[in-house]
């Protein structure tokens, strides 16, 4: 008995209320059981568990539906370890909201697959604040439903052929998510990660170690638009004039602010001009009509085109991986700087 796609939500963090926990019947069974503490709640594993809380409230919810499926008191069991786990967490201080709030946990993220049943799934670890909006003057210590939909967008094959054998920037990675999944899994030469506040670069260079990233093919570095980007040990890479190249750079959640998109749109530009970049990817939340039209406007002024890329997210309850709400509207373009290709470039 294996429950692949229980465990990816599960190790996403999902509100306990939309995991797919098996019928009563099914969960009665001796060997379910055996396997849901082995792959939820056994500590001896080797991928880090959700927060105590968030075990508390999923092993509770398991321990209902189990009570509640037993018709034969005599035959009927419920694993003992899963009652002894129930039993420690419960006894282990509550941390307070605020502390919750701000309390670091490794968030376990799976991509989508043709078979959601099967154990070979790729997976990519960050570190968050999941409940904060704002830390340490950043939005980036989370993962935000934008990122989840460019992620399901390139791990397809359409979305990683923009990946694939090439040098690849991000901005505003905050929790260096996509990146990660980049540099893991879809064959880039190098993927560089950037973004403002130097707390997420030390917890994307933490997390990289321990998804099992190379040096050469990973990097996080701190950079704020309108700055030079300065990477440590590039040398060898650097192109003609000093600068370094990229082929395609791509950001997600980044038009959120109409104050910031001017600096935003500047600093795409510039990684067409100065930087080599041939086209930039970014995935927006629609949430409002008037900063999206700002964006649009601000690249328009900058003979930057604009096109959506015909993706669109899977409905949530058919989603299996990289698990997000789509009750906002989110949509991915590709922004290309036509007189690039007019010039021969
Ligand atoms: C809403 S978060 C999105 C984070 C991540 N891309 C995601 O979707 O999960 C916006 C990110 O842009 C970064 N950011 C905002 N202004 C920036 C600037 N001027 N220079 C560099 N990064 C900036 C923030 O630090 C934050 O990580």
């Amino acid at each position: 008995m294996s429950l692949p796609l229980l465990t990816a939500q599960y190790f996403q963090q999902l509100d306990p209320r939309v995991l797919t926990l098996p019928d009563g019947p099914t969960l009665l069974l001796p060997t379910t059981q055996q396997a849901l503490y082995a792959d939820l709640f056994d500590e001896s594993s080797p991928r880090p568990l959700p927060t105590a809380p968030y075990r508390t409230r999923v092993l509770k919810m398991i321990i209902a539906k189990l009570e509640a499926a037993i018709s034969d008191p005599e035959e009927d069991e419920i694993y003992d370890p899963l009652l002894e786990t129930l039993g420690t967490l419960i006894s282990t201080p509550k941390p307070s909201a605020t502390q919750q709030a701000q309390q670091l946990t490794h968030v376990t993220f799976t991509a989508p697959s043709q078979c959601p049943e099967s154990q070979e799934r790729r997976t990519i670890i960050t570190s968050e604040s999941r409940n904060a909006i704002v830390t340490a003057g950043t939005t980036g210590h989370r993962t935000w439903e934008a990122a989840l939909h460019l992620a399901t967008y390139l791990s397809s094959p359409q979305g990683s052929s923009h990946i694939t054998g090439k040098r690849v920037l991000e901005l505003g990675a905050g929790t260096g998510l996509v990146s990660m999944f980049c540099a893991k899994y879809l064959n880039p030469e190098i993927v560089v990660a950037t973004d403002l506040e130097r707390g997420l670069m030390e917890q994307i260079a933490g997390c990289s170690v321990r998804n099992g990233l190379e040096k050469e093919r990973f990097r996080g570095c701190i950079w704020e638009w309108g700055q030079e980007l300065q990477l440590d040990g590039e040398e060898e890479r650097q192109e003609d004039g000093g600068k370094l190249g990229f082929d395609v750079a791509f950001g997600a959640d980044l038009i959120y602010d109409t104050d910031l998109v001017p600096l935003l749109v500047q600093t795409v530009k510039t990684l067409f001009t100065t930087y080599g970049i041939q086209e930039f990817l970014i995935s927006a939340t629609l949430r409002n009509e008037d900063t999206f039209g700002t964006f649009l406007s601000a690249c328009e002024e900058k003979h930057l085109a604009v096109n959506r890329i015909p993706f669109d997210s899977p409905k949530e309850e058919d989603q299996t991986g990289f698990f997000h709400s789509t009750m906002i509207p989110i949509h991915t373009y590709r922004i290309s700087l036509p007189s690039l290709l007019a010039d021969g470039k």
